[in-house]
């Protein structure tokens, strides 16, 4: 290869990172990658304003618990900061296997792994079952990690209309029936805060023998008994065969899990790459997270509190007349339509003091852009009514 092909396609990559940062700078629209000053629950300071946090996932409001604090503390005192190393090597260690037991139980499933992030679980939860051959059937508004695990897979991916069983079955009559096939969903759509309907898709999948992938990074903790999830919250769990999430939420702690039967677990440990080689997670995460599963099942009123202040937030939202998109969950979309009304409502939300994040096409359907709210169980009656002050006003400069 001549030197010249090199300098020319390092000019031009610099070039694409060159012409997107001008554009970005003419239009001045970098509403992405605040960061926070200070935070306590969801009250949180941008730019020395103290705000209202409207978008985070912190579901069950755990992430401040002085229990889950402590555990990451203790965890970190006894086992350093970092695993350096991944759980093939030197990175594993007792703290990791006894959250897997845990998740597992809870679950009602025979064994889990656990990853440093919930995005390669979720990848590798399709990434190290799929291959070059199979069949995947997508919900078309998966997110994003599963999309990189169906591309990594090499299988071929039908996709069907977004939570539809009618096109699932349409979609599948035309598939090759003797290729091995997978059913990749989420248990809750983390834009739309639809719930999966599990029982019509799950007895397709059964019907034409496809083993069923459930991204439950937002049923977790918010559906089901405890907050077992979307599987458990439809009585689907011998259903569904391997559930996958995020510890980043609900366990208000950073990682995510796969858990399934022995034989599944033991396949992706030997045969999944991000499960091989990529560091464990530090032990106070996995702590945190294990005080956060403790607490679901201790103290109920978590779990309650969250209900109560969705049910609230969106009766707010249905007497200011937004489109919610029918959320059914604590993830609530405003959905505006345009990237503009977009801009100009999140602004508005910003300037009164609420944090909220924008998801604008291609990130949602051309149509559907929106601003991405989310209810904890932290919210206080005090910042419901400034939260409402806030959302009449944006609707007014709309
Ligand atoms: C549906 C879904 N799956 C997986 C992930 C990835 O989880 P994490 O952010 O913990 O990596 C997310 C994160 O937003 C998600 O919404």
């Amino acid at each position: 290869m001549p030197l010249s092909f090199f300098t020319k396609s390092r000019k031009a990559m610099l070039a694409r990172c060159r012409d997107d940062y001008a554009t970005k700078m003419r239009l001045k629209y970098a509403p992405y990658y605040h960061a926070m000053e200070a935070q306590t629950g969801t009250n949180v300071r941008l730019d020395g304003r103290d705000m209202i946090m409207l978008s985070s996932n912190d579901y069950l409001g755990l992430s401040f618990h002085p229990k889950v604090i402590e555990a990451g503390r203790a965890a970190m005192l006894r086992w350093g900061t970092s695993t350096t190393g991944a759980r093939t090597s030197n990175g594993s260690r007792a703290c990791h296997v006894e959250l897997e037991e845990r998740l597992a139980a809870f679950l009602g499933r025979e064994a889990c792994h656990i990853h440093s992030a919930g995005y390669l679980s979720c990848l590798a939860s399709v990434a190290a079952f799929a291959q070059k051959g199979d069949v995947i059937l997508a919900d078309k508004n998966i997110h994003s990690c599963l999309w990189d695990g169906i591309r990594l897979s090499m299988a071929t991916v039908e996709r069907f209309s977004h939570n539809s069983p009618a096109d699932l079955r349409e979609v599948l009559g035309a598939v090759n029936p003797d290729a091995a096939k997978m059913l990749v969903i989420e248990g809750v759509y983390s834009m739309e805060g639809h719930i999966a309907r599990l029982p019509e898709l799950t007895e397709i999948a059964e019907a034409h023998g496809c083993f069923t992938v459930l991204d439950d990074a937002h049923g977790f903790g918010v559906l089901g008994r405890q907050g077992r999830g979307t599987a458990d919250h439809f009585g689907l769990s011998d259903k569904v065969d391997l559930v996958c999430g995020s510890m980043s939420k609900s366990l208000a702690s950073t990682g995510g899990f796969i858990a399934s039967s022995r034989d599944v677990i033991d396949y992706l440990r030997t045969n999944s790459k991000q499960t091989i080689f990529s560091a464990a997670i530090s032990p106070g995460q996995a702590a945190c997270a294990q005080a956060s599963l403790e607490l679901m099942q201790q103290e109920p009123q978590h779990h309650e509190r969250l209900w109560a202040n969705t049910r609230k937030y969106r009766a707010l939202l249905k007497s200011l007349g937004l489109d919610t998109w029918e959320s059914e969950t604590p993830a609530v979309p405003i959905v505006l339509g345009s990237k503009e009304r977009v801009y100009l409502f999140w602004k508005a939300l910003l300037e009164k003091g609420v944090f909220t994040v924008m998801s604008i096409a291609p990130a949602v359907p051309a149509g559907k852009d929106l601003i991405r709210t989310a209810v904890s169980a932290m919210h206080t009656d005090e910042q419901f009514e400034r939260i409402a002050d806030a959302l009449s006003y944006a609707v007014k400069r709309l």
